[in-house]
């Protein structure tokens, strides 16, 4: 079967609808001729599952400077992040959360009127001193909120819609990005979209381990598209685990809860944090919090000896559940069945959030190497990109605060680059071909009845990045995984699909979804193996303590065939200096 082609012209495309893709689409709508295209219908995209907030020093609650939250963030990233992406996230906050409040997101409000916030781990006033209060939140629901918003306005300012098709290849000419071949999963069909400037923000990728917050959609296929061009990776080993998972399922008990009050307790009934992080308690950031779970859990104190602790809220009252955290609440009645304004909910620690991804500069733009050099047509921002602001460690609502700033500043370096370019360069004649040979071999398996199931390959992959890459990592494990992903993505080479319809095909879309997993789980893999020392949420049991002398650098890495290639760049450092950190 040979399969049609159908082409599209735009200005720009953006890749994914979530905060960021429709910050940037928002942002050169109205201007210029502006697409999206997202896998899913937008408003189902990932940033719907933020819940806790997203952080500003609006100083609305109690006195707050970006220079405090420039400082936590740094401090928080493990001094990985670069000081003048942190720099600009911070002081940018609180313009673009003014902005999201015009543009309609209904945050909470405080008595006077103002927008509300709240505490969240690793997020302290005057330099780590005092607690703060300083992520703005839409009850437990503040992502859903964000996009909602978002949708609303890219929908008024007419940005094109392509809704459930899924990107397979990226359109290069002499280096310069051209557009992007999709597959059309409704109605089948490949389509290729032209545009002078394309922006990848397809999100997170943690839905290689088997528990995790990560929706199904989110297989890291912009970081393949890109890998495949020969463009590198950066910070890949960089994955961090939220804490408080519910447990067996992966998806948040936010934050915002040990926010709101809430304790973590072991077998024994004890609030363990006071061994780990004594004057932040359950308030550390995230990764020191993750590993104190875990740790508990290791040595014999999780819940009846399960894989499992307690988070309780009890004691906050049914009221305050109801109105701060009302989505948790329901998520742990309908997975495990307990009320958490009567019971303590058992939770754990669950894949969430991965630092590293395509690297781009200040303006989003895409870099093609090690030095500076950049890939002209191609922006990335969100959680696929790595600028790289969160380093080794995110701090608890800095990720929405990413997406919206740099998707909104995306959105207008691609107006500028836009307007200065008049026409469509010449694609060229095969631009389709790569990814027709990808569908058109996989949909002729159909009904062959031989070859492996995409499915078996995922839930080996799932279940081996869980045991041998989770929250501690050792050379042996890493080692191990390295050769399964290399074992797996041999067998991926073998997968067959059942499905030989155009209409609907998941089965076509997860054998296409595996093999990106696969390229980039064998990249973590590869970065993770070489790091030996622990920095934010990369902790290796045989490398005990962080190696500044060593490595204060961002890995990049390539996948060539089947060997990736490493080379290292160094961080950023503008005005704090890298000291010791315990939380
Ligand atoms: O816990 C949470 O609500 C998660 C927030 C975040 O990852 O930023």
């Amino acid at each position: 079967m040979k399969l049609d082609v159908t082409y599209h012209k735009h200005d720009v495309v953006v890749v994914g609808a979530g905060i960021a893709g429709l910050y940037a689409a928002l942002k050169t709508s109205g201007e210029v001729d502006t697409a999206v295209i997202s896998k899913v219908y937008p408003t189902r995209s990932h940033s719907g599952a933020a819940q806790g907030g997203c952080a500003a020093s609006l100083g609305n609650m109690m006195e707050d400077h970006w220079e405090w939250h420039m400082y936590d963030t740094v401090r928080g990233s493990d001094y990985l992040g670069d000081q003048d992406a942190q720099a600009l996230l911070v002081r940018d906050a609180v313009q673009v959360m003014y902005e999201m409040e015009h543009l309609g997101v209904p945050f909470d409000r405080t008595e006077e009127g103002r927008i509300a916030q709240r505490p969240f781990g690793g997020h302290f006033g005057n330099f780590g001193k005092s607690p703060m209060k300083r992520s703005c939140y839409a009850a437990d629901r503040t992502g859903h909120a964000q996009l909602h918003a978002l949708y609303e306005q890219c929908v008024k300012n007419e940005v094109r819609f392509y809704n459930e098709f899924y990107s397979l290849l990226l359109i290069m000419k002499g280096g310069t990005c051209l557009g992007l071949v999709a597959w059309d999963i409704i109605r089948g069909g490949l389509h290729v979209f032209h545009a002078k400037a394309v922006h990848l923000a397809t999100g997170g990728y943690a839905r290689c381990w088997k528990i995790t917050s990560n929706a199904m959609a989110n297989t890291g296929d912009g970081l393949a598209l890109v890998m495949r061009q020969g463009l590198p990776l950066e910070d890949m080993e960089f994955v961090q685990f939220h804490p408080t998972g519910v447990w067996k399922h992966g998806m948040l008990v936010s934050e915002a809860a040990r926010g709101e009050g809430g304790y973590l307790t072991n077998d024994k009934g004890e609030r363990f944090m006071k061994e780990y992080a004594k004057e932040k308690m359950e308030l550390a950031p995230r990764d020191v919090v993750s590993r104190a779970v875990q740790t508990e859990i290791n040595e014999g104190r999780g819940i009846g000896g399960q894989d499992c602790v307690h988070i309780d809220l009890r004691h906050l009252g049914k009221e305050k559940i109801l109105t701060r955290l009302p989505q948790v609440r329901e998520l742990a009645l309908k997975f495990l069945g307990r009320d958490m304004i009567t019971d303590p909910v058992p939770i754990q620690p669950t894949a969430h959030y991965s630092m590293g991804g395509i690297p781009v500069n200040l303006d989003t733009l895409v870099l093609g190497d090690s030095q500076k050099g950049t890939v002209p047509g191609l922006y990335a921002s969100g959680e696929c990109a790595c600028v790289s602001v969160h380093g080794a460690n995110r701090l608890g609502t800095n990720s929405t605060l990413e997406c919206a700033v740099f998707g909104r500043l995306g959105g207008l370096k691609m107006l500028d680059y836009v307007r200065q370019h008049s026409g469509h360069e010449d694609l060229p004649a095969d631009a389709a071909e790569m990814a027709r040979e990808e569908i058109e071999h996989l949909l002729s398996t159909a009904g062959t009845k031989s070859g492996v199931r995409s499915a078996d390959l995922r839930t080996r992959l799932q279940e081996t990045m869980s045991e041998n890459m989770a929250v501690y990592r050792n050379q042996g494990d890493l080692e191990k995984q390295v050769k399964i992903c290399q074992e797996l993505r041999e067998q991926c080479r073998q997968v067959a699909i059942d499905d030989g319809g155009l209409c609907a095909n998941t089965d076509l879309i997860e054998a296409v979804e595996l093999g990106h997993m696969l390229d980039y789980s064998y990249v973590i893999a590869r970065c993770a193996l070489e790091r030996t020392e622990c920095r934010g949420a990369h902790w290796r049991t045989d490398h005990p303590g962080r190696n500044d002398k060593e490595w204060l650098k961002h890995t990049m890495a390539w996948l060539e065939g089947d060997h990736v290639r490493l080379e290292y760049k160094p961080v950023v450092i503008t005005r704090f200096q890298p000291e010791e950190r315990k939380y």
